[in-house]
């Protein structure tokens, strides 16, 4: 049998399933079904794939997202989900779907980029890919917990999801150089597929995702309709003391004292292409990760 190409869009939903399916089977984190309850999957996210029968053979699920570009906001893209099924590989089936999204740009500028993992990293460059290191953000923080404990988020409730949606679309974004705004159906995925909390700030209207490492404190997100002193609510959103907090995100303007440093991140293994810039200081926003 020949492979068929088809795309599976937001309202396929008899081929939501076989996809859910497909890419457990490959990747360890690959768990779509809880974020696709919550209506994750909308007309943003479109899978390219190829199957025989309703068997999926091959995928690669495109994101288009608002990036932002040296300040500008600008139409990117965002690839994830890239996978050929073990007995599939080596006949070209992933270099079909990646050449397919390249030809249906807007043009050779606009901007394309993933996130791939040490296995991958001769495969991109054969497409024009070529890798960025962004930066990884840490702050020293001896912080123990006070205040009124911040709210925690339900995102099972319905409301929330809405109030949510509603601030990605209205929060100020974070980082300049290349970073991205109103990602609600990745941030989505993230806060219904991986252990993190989530908690409303309602003094400030705030949204903020963390995750405990150890002692250190990753602050993945903060959304709030105007920047306020992030580093005051840290002791609100702790149930023990830390001594470091990292940021998931460009922390500029949120956060007064102890100063945060940056280093290269070696780990977040970025690939880009078109018109963006080939280094400098930024950290794409760790939710807007696909
Ligand atoms: C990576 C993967 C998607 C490749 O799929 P595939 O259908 O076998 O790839 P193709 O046959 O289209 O290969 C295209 C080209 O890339 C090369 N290639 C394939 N896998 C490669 C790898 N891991 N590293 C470097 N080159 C690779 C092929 O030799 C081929 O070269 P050619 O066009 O010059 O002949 C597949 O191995 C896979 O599913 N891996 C596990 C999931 C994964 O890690 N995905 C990446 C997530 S970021």
């Amino acid at each position: 049998m020949v492979a068929e190409f088809i795309r599976i869009t937001h309202d396929d939903d008899a081929w939501h399933g076989r996809f859910f399916d497909f890419v457990a089977g490959i990747f360890s984190d690959g768990n779509f079904r809880p974020w696709a309850a919550r209506g994750g999957w909308d007309a943003d996210y479109e899978v390219l794939a190829f199957v025989e029968g309703e068997q999926i053979l091959a995928s690669v699920g495109r994101s288009r997202m608002n990036l932002i570009v040296r300040g500008r906001r600008v139409a990117g893209i965002q690839l994830g989900a890239v996978a050929t099924d073990r007995a599939h590989r080596g006949q070209g089936l992933s270099r079909r779907l990646i050449e397919r999204i390249l030809g249906e740009r807007q043009d050779s500028t606009q901007p394309i980029l993933l996130f791939a993992n040490p296995s991958v990293l001769d495969f991109y460059p054969r497409f024009g890919f070529q890798r960025l290191v962004q930066r990884r953000v840490m702050a020293g923080l001896a912080a123990s917990p006070g205040g009124a404990p911040a709210r925690p988020a339900d995102l099972g409730r319905l409301e929330e999801r809405q109030r949510l949606a509603q601030l990605c679309r209205h929060a100020a974004a974070s980082g300049t150089l290349l970073s991205a705004h109103n990602y609600y159906f990745i941030l989505l995925w993230h806060l219904s597929c991986r252990p993190l909390q989530g908690f409303w700030l309602d003094e400030q209207a705030a949204f903020v995702a963390v995750e405990r490492r150890g002692d250190r404190l990753v602050i993945h997100e903060c959304l709030a309709p105007r920047r306020f002193a992030l580093d005051r609510g840290v002791p609100r959103l702790i149930a023990a003391p830390i001594r470091e907090v990292e940021f998931g995100f460009d922390p500029a303007g949120w956060w007064e004292t102890p100063a945060p440093a940056s280093s290269e991140d070696g780990e977040a293994l970025l690939f880009v292409q078109g018109d963006v810039p080939s280094g400098g200081d930024f950290r794409f926003p760790n939710l807007a990760q696909t």
